[in-house]
């Protein structure tokens, strides 16, 4: 349940990325009296590999922040469930045994995880929700505004289907029905969606599975017919792709497909913006979300209440808990026109990364080369 103070005005173009505020403006982790040395163990537990976000920039990014707030002492243990929620219980119990002082758990499945953190409060061991909220006694949360993606991603998808009727059909390929932001994401872009354009077809998908989203596609173009589908809602840029490979196969060319909604700003998502395939991303400014949850383990691991407290000033509930402090980091549309002043501009791409030669033509014509 999204319940932050912020007041946004959320253009899909617009939304100026404020600095992502960490700790209180004149305090910074070094001057206050920590209760804690600086050796401390931070568990890192992410969901799964399918999407590169969390190897390539989550986790990366988390251990850089921990290492510089703790003079280079602090340690991250990591482990990746691989989208299997049994893994994750058994990654967090082997983490509460080895006496980690703090877990940043990203949940497979929100309500199944509920049981290991509650044993990891009963071993004094602080968790904070990382991306996703998890249920059971959590001391904070850091994420996106995951409705406000939502509300991106749909309305960037109405604006993209060329006069836009209420009786244009668009097909839903929402994210997996144990990930608490996938039902956020739904419900934001549901929010741009009703009235607008017609729901024909609508799939919660299992692990966030390209495959299954390929599958789901195809059953959704065998029941709709492709020349009768206008858009196609993608919750993120990883289904997007089997979504696209489902239309290709159904005999659509690159400059026939619909306009293709995603998340992420994945790599091969930001190329297939470029060649016109995917119509749009999100992008999430991961050193945003990632920096604020190392700041947040390491400052309530070491007792500093005044930190931990000016990072989480958001309030969000869960089917369990009421209050939980919270950070959720504000998120733009990426399109073909904004690529350089987002991924590019804020270092998470080069163009060499993005313009290979087989991109050269379309990079060409976007002025990025
Ligand atoms: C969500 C996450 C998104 C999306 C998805 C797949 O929880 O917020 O970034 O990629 O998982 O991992």
């Amino acid at each position: 349940m999204r319940r932050i103070a912020i007041a946004v005005v959320a253009s899909t173009m617009s939304l100026s990325l404020a600095g992502c505020g960490m700790l209180g403006a004149s305090e910074n982790s070094s001057s206050a009296t920590p209760t804690r040395s600086n050796d401390i163990t931070v568990g890192v537990l992410m969901p799964e590999q399918t999407n590169t976000r969390y190897a390539e920039f989550d986790y990366p990014i988390i251990k850089k922040k921990v290492a510089e707030l703790t003079e280079d002492k602090g340690r991250t243990d990591y482990a990746n469930a691989d989208g299997d929620s049994k893994t994750q219980n058994t990654q967090m119990q082997k983490m509460i045994d080895d006496k980690v002082d703090v877990i940043l758990l990203d949940a497979v499945d929100s309500k199944e995880i509920a049981a290991m953190v509650q044993k990891a409060k009963d071993a004094d061991i602080p968790v904070i929700a990382y991306d996703r909220l998890a249920q059971g006694p959590i001391d904070g949360y850091v994420s996106f505004d995951n409705e406000l993606v939502g509300e991106v991603q749909g309305r960037t998808l109405v604006e993209a289907i060329t006069n836009v009727q209420a009786s244009d059909k668009i097909v839903m390929v929402n994210g997996s029905p144990t990930d608490p932001n996938a039902a956020q994401f739904k419900a934001g872009a549901l929010s741009e969606l009703n009235g607008r354009v017609t729901v024909a077809k609508s799939y919660d998908t299992d692990k966030w599975s390209p495959d299954v989203a390929q599958a789901e596609m195809s059953k959704a173009i065998e029941a709709l017919g492709v020349s009768n589908i206008a858009g196609v809602y993608s919750a993120n840029d990883a289904m997007a792709g089997g979504i696209i490979k489902a239309l290709k196969a159904a005999g659509v060319s690159d400059s026939e497909l619909p306009p293709i909604t995603g998340q992420d700003a994945e790599l091969a998502a930001v190329q297939r913006i470029i060649s016109g395939e995917q119509f749009m991303s999100v992008y999430k400014p991961y050193p945003g979300e990632a920096e604020a949850a190392a700041e947040a383990a390491v400052a309530k691991v070491q007792g500093r209440d005044i930190q931990f407290d000016a990072l989480t000033r958001d309030k969000v509930d869960s089917p369990t808990n009421k209050n939980i402090p919270a950070k959720l980091v504000p998120v733009v549309a990426l399109t073909k026109d904004n690529i350089k002043s987002t991924v590019i501009a804020d270092g998470i791409y080069k163009v060499s990364d993005i313009c290979t030669p087989k991109f050269k033509a379309a990079c060409q014509a976007l002025k990025l080369l």
